[in-house]
């Protein structure tokens, strides 16, 4: 094996996944690890993996099979993220060239893990037991993204969803203190990051260890960070939304007008099988809230449609509350009975097919809504963040403070950066984007 240290690293699921490669990127090449394109180049092959739904441990495995010819040539193997947490060393029983498992929990220690695996150890575990209050914290994070700053304020999740196994593959909720956080923003934000946007599974469940700052006063002091122009936040839990985060959206135009509010079904039977601890009602009440502010703030949400004993019904009232609601954006998801959660004893009587035509039926009626949604925004002009390029159609492309993508034709031969700024105006607008001109 050459003497010089190379890693792949491919990653799956949510923002908060993406942002933890992007702080193992930056360990590792602490430790002397170079980054390389692809499995065949690299001494250590890495994948950060999901485990939301759909049998998604599988796909993992049928990865590993397919590369695992490389063993004999001496690269070594490892199962990061949600998918090593959950399976722990059952991993090195199906795959047992695989030398490291560790979940998101136990990613501080990876430089020690490293060096054991360096001296030619085999099964390293890093592996949580919901005890560690630590958060993963590091200067040498890896930025991928060229404009948009991601910070982690709050790890893991207690909140236990029927249904969802975040709260066994990242651990116990524990937030960061709020100083590190506005440290991390300073740091960042003196690279030229405009953008920031704060990370949690529930990340407005954020409880501050030192006491300083409620979230909502954390969003406004990151606000007020010199350089930065854009503040996001995701995913907010409906249970801990507060009527100071939409005050503080109101009073500072630097935190982007759009909330993420998962609502994941309209029934309210429904909800208590899923244990999300809220009514219809009581969702609906936030959503007023939101809609009572002065700006106007967009909402986008997430729906599980055919959770074992959704009924006719029931569904039914999940698409009354998207038409009251009238969201700009919906993740629609089909139920998927997944390992170690509650739901998992529930009779999961409903067939496949008629998960497909609620999601499909859901999907369908959305677009409408927002067909009208966007169709609102024509002639307005918008401050868009350039995003990126589209050669092909000579198109710029980008995002509005609402978080809707905004393209836009550009003959100049210069283009302008990823991460600037531009006032668009809209002269056409489709169900999921928008179309400008620059002015
Ligand atoms: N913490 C956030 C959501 C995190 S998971 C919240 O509680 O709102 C992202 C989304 O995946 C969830 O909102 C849910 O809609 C979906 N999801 C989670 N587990 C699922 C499962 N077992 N089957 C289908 N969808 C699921
Ligand atoms: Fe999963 Fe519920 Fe926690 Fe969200 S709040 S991560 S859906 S258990
Ligand atoms: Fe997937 Fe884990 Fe995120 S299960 S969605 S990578 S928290």
């Amino acid at each position: 094996m050459a003497s010089e240290k190379t890693f792949y690293l491919e990653t799956f699921g949510c923002q908060m996944n993406a942002h933890d490669s992007e702080k193992v990127i930056g360990t590792l090449r602490q430790q002397g690890y170079r980054q390389v394109e692809s499995e065949e180049e690299a001494g250590l092959i890495l994948y950060n993996t999901c485990s939301i739904r759909d049998k998604a441990e599988q796909k993992v495995f049928n990865r590993l099979n397919d590369y695992k010819a490389l063993h004999k040539a001496g690269k070594r193997f490892g199962v990061l993220g949600c998918v090593a947490q959950q399976e722990g060393e059952k991993i090195f029983e199906r795959a047992p060239y695989v030398s490291l498992v560790s979940g998101s929990a136990s990613y501080r220690k990876l430089p020690e893990m490293l060096s054991r695996l360096e001296s030619g150890e085999n099964r390293i575990t890093g592996l949580d037991d919901r005890q560690t209050e630590e958060t993963f914290e590091t200067e040498f994070t890896a930025r991928q993204n060229p404009y948009r700053g991601y910070i982690t304020i709050i790890e893991g999740c207690d909140k236990f969803c029927a249904y969802c196994v975040v709260p066994y593959t990242r651990g116990k909720e524990r937030s960061r203190t709020s100083d590190s956080v506005l440290e991390e923003a300073r740091r960042i934000a003196g690279m030229g990051y405009t953008e920031i946007q704060l990370l949690g599974q529930n990340v407005n469940s954020y409880l501050d260890p030192e006491g300083k700052r409620s979230f909502a006063e954390l969003l406004l002091a990151i606000a007020e960070v010199d350089g930065v122009r854009r503040v996001r936040f995701m995913t907010s839990h409906p249970r801990d939304f507060t009527k100071d985060i939409v005050e503080a959206i109101d009073a500072e135009p630097r935190l982007c007008d759009h909330v993420h509010l998962p609502v994941q079904s309209g029934s309210a039977r429904v909800l208590k099988m899923m244990a999300r601890e809220y009514t219809p009602d009581w969702y609906l009440e936030r959503i007023s809230w939101i809609r009572a502010a002065k700006r106007k703030i967009s909402i986008s949400t997430d729906i599980i449609v055919g959770f074992p004993g959704e009924t006719p019904d029931d569904f039914i009232q999940t698409m009354d509350l998207l038409a009251e609601v009238q969201y700009d954006c919906v993740f629609g998801f089909k139920y998927s009975a997944r390992p170690n959660t509650p739901a998992l004893t529930m009779i999961d009587s409903i067939p496949d097919q008629e998960k497909s035509r609620r999601l499909q039926v859901l999907l369908d009626r959305q677009r409408e809504v927002q067909r009208a949604n966007y169709s609102r925004h024509l002639g307005e002009v918008l401050e868009v963040m350039v995003e990126g390029h589209n050669p092909a159609r000579g198109q710029v492309t980008g995002r509005s403070s609402q978080n809707k993508p905004v393209n836009f034709s550009w003959t100049d031969p210069i283009l302008p950066a990823p991460g600037s700024y531009l006032q668009v105006k809209i002269v056409a607008t489709h169900p999921n984007s928008l179309v400008g001109e620059p002015i």
